[in-house]
């Protein structure tokens, strides 16, 4: 078998034929006639995602192989989904669909907890050509409700609660409130009522699920373009308003189909466990997709790395149902280590049959892989990637050719991607210099087509910086062997337990209080999460309130628009922000602070004063 080197060069050198090879792993109704054109994959080819994730399996007789293990420690519950179970419910999920109006084209909004009813929305709207979009549970109304005004849903499909261990999340009036807020209607409302809190439905509008799904006929796949969507998938962008990443249907399944055996060296049989969500971009590639095309076991883990019960929970996963591949982000590592350094948990489980650990969604620290390798024993694999490439742009490719490991760097750029890394003036970086990561275009399948009902965004989010290359948004350097090290975020992007949050967004609900005149909010180093929102508030003249009740005010506010998931909880009120003379906040240069780097003082700055006082608060944090 051919080596990295050659499997890279030969997709580069080329991409057409690396791709249409890979595209023989799907099965097409028509078969793509060339690999690319207009910067579109497959462009003549027809298929449905949804047989080449579930049908294709049960004709070639996998029929009786689990497709799904929903684990719960929340519920106390284990439930298993053969290929032939999966594909009867999903069928008939689509038939419900169809029977309230979806049809091919047609968007529809999933917010649900990691339910199996998530997977099989998202499945039945594949399998008409409809356009799914996932909202993560942890957001608040108003954040479902900029999603729903966006995709326009002809149908939202929810559950009345999620489990957090703590406490039971009610969505169902989540989702109410979202709807009085959003000037978009849809039709109907399907609810997955769950025993822990039923919801109340409103008649005419809303729909339980299981007399839905039992009432509706099963519906066939339908044939779509490959270069129709997918899915949209609502990611952070420096604003308030998130960008809608498009899938489409044809590369996605490719990409996605040929990263299993390359990328992550799986095998169709083998149980493959993605510890994510299914409102995240992890989840719809390596929850759903990405196993199932495969012919995998997928694991859905309604639960938490500690605390359900204890930091044993993912080993007694991995050993009960055998897991082969386990795939997390070094935050939930980190949780695990805190509460059992000295990994005994561990020590109580049989996990001779896990062979790779891969981490990704944020930087993995060098001692977070160090514990890991060293607890496990196997290779314990770091890989990059976005919500907007859909799959890895750089990873170890272990299927291909394992490469050692430098601990700190997600090893060397993936087949298809031709990773550069620019200065400013979009000169490359020689090797140790740090830069803009970026991608030579063309994108390789499976990446983002355009953002929803946005190609004017699209353009200049990633095309316009440095023409002819994608901007990932990502720092980082490529070392004179070639392999990739990715320092942080060079824009208004955080990343807080491997969520990304927009600081932009959070600047906007900070802004609304009546009592702050202006804000700044930066991500600060957190040990366990990575980073931490933290707002520095310069309040209104006059305004002579308690710094701590604005603080508690603020928390609220920010929890109540955007959700828990932002883990915002720090305000810190300021005289002043360091700005530019011409006014501009140095949000650079808070960012370097936050993030421990050296930093010089620009000599553009207004008042010097100013950044010290930032610089005090961020030390004590
Ligand atoms: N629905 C409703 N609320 C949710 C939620 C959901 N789906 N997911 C998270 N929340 C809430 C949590 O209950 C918590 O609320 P709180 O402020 O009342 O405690 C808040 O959002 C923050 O959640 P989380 O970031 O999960 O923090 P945590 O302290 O509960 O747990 C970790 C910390 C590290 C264990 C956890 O973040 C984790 O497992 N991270 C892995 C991340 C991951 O898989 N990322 C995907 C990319 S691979
Ligand atoms: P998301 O789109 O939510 O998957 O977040 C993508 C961002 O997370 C990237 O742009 C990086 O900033 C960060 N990220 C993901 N994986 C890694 C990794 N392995 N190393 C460093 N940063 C990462």
């Amino acid at each position: 078998m051919a080596g990295y080197d050659e499997a890279y060069r030969r997709s580069i050198d080329e991409p057409e034929r690396f791709w249409a090879e890979a595209a023989l792993g799907i099965a097409w109704d028509m078969a793509p006639s060339v690999a690319t054109r207009d910067g579109r994959w497959f462009p003549d080819g027809r298929l449905n995602t949804c047989y080449n994730a579930l049908d294709r399996h049960v004709e070639s007789g996998r029929g009786e192989q689990p497709a799904l293990i929903h684990d719960s420690p929340v519920t106390g519950t284990i439930d298993s989904y053969t290929y032939a179970e999966l594909r009867e419910r999903v069928a008939r999920a689509a038939g419900m669909l169809r029977a309230l109006g979806v049809e091919t084209g047609d968007t529809v909004v999933i917010y649900m907890p990691m339910v199996p009813e998530a997977v099989i929305a998202m499945l039945a709207c594949a399998r008409l050509g409809a356009v799914h979009s996932v909202v993560f549970g942890g957001f608040a109304a108003r954040e479902l409700a900029v999603r729903i005004d966006h995709a326009r849903p002809k149908v939202v499909l929810s559950a009345s609660c999620g489990i957090e261990p703590a406490r039971v999340v009610a969505y169902k009036p989540l989702l109410d409130a979202a709807l009085e807020q959003a000037a978009h209607r849809p039709a109907h409302c399907v609810i997955v009522q769950r025993e822990q809190c039923p919801a109340d439905l409103v008649p005419g509008r809303d729909l339980d699920w299981a007399r839905a799904v039992a009432e509706a006929e099963p519906a066939e796949c339908v044939s779509v373009a490959a270069t129709d969507p997918l899915y949209i998938l609502y990611t952070s962008g420096t604003t308030g308003s998130p960008k809608g990443v498009v899938r489409d249907n044809g590369g996605h399944a490719v990409a996605l189909h040929w990263s299993m055996s390359n990328v992550y060296g799986a095998a169709p049989g083998e149980v493959y466990w993605a510890a994510s969500d299914v409102g995240w971009v992890v989840g719809h590639s390596y929850i759903v997709y990405a196993p199932l095309l495969a012919g995998c076991t997928t694991v859905l883990y309604e639960g938490k790395p500690v605390g359900t019960p204890d930091p044993g929970a993912f080993w007694r996963v991995v050993s009960t149902h055998g897991v082969r591949t386990l795939f997390t982000a070094p935050t939930a590592i980190r949780a695990i280590k805190k509460e059992d350094p000295s990994g005994n948990f561990a020590k109580k489980w049989d996990l001779s049959g896990l062979r790779h650990l891969f981490l990704a969604g944020e930087r993995l620290d060098p001692d977070t892989y160090h514990w890991a390798a060293d607890l496990l024993g196997i290779p314990v694999i770091d890989h990059w990637w976005q919500t907007e490439t859909g799959w890895p742009v750089a990873a170890n490719c272990v299927g291909i050719e394992p490469l050692p490991i430098k601990p700190g760097s997600p090893t060397k750029p993936v087949p298809g991607y031709d990773v550069r890394i620019l200065d400013p003036d979009g000169r490359e970086c020689p090797p140790g210099v740090e830069g803009a990561v970026t991608v030579k275009l063309p994108l390789p399948p499976g990446t983002l087509p355009t953002l929803y009902r946005d190609d004017d965004r699209f353009a200049e989010s990633y095309l316009t910086r440095h023409p002819g290359h994608y901007l990932t948004g990502d720092g980082g350097y490529l070392d004179t062997d070639g392999y990739l090290y990715v320092m942080g975020r060079i824009d208004d992007v955080i990343n807080v337990a491997g969520h990304r949050l927009s600081t932009g967004a959070i600047e906007e609900v900070v802004a609304e209080h009546a009592d702050v005149a202006e804000c700044a909010v930066i991500g600060v180093t957190d040990q366990l999460k990575g980073q931490l929102p933290v707002a520095f508030v310069v309040l209104k003249s006059g305004a002579d309130r308690d710094p701590a009740q604005v603080e508690r005010e603020l928390v609220a506010l920010v929890r109540e628009r955007i959700g828990p998931v932002a883990a915002f909880k720090r305000a810190v009120v300021v005289s002043r922000l360091p700005k530019t003379r011409s006014g501009k906040i140095l949000r650079g240069t808070m960012r370097d602070i936050a993030a421990g780097a050296p930093y010089t003082t620009p000599s553009t700055i207004e008042d010097p004063a100013a950044l010290e006082e930032i610089a005090t608060a961020i030390k004590s944090e």
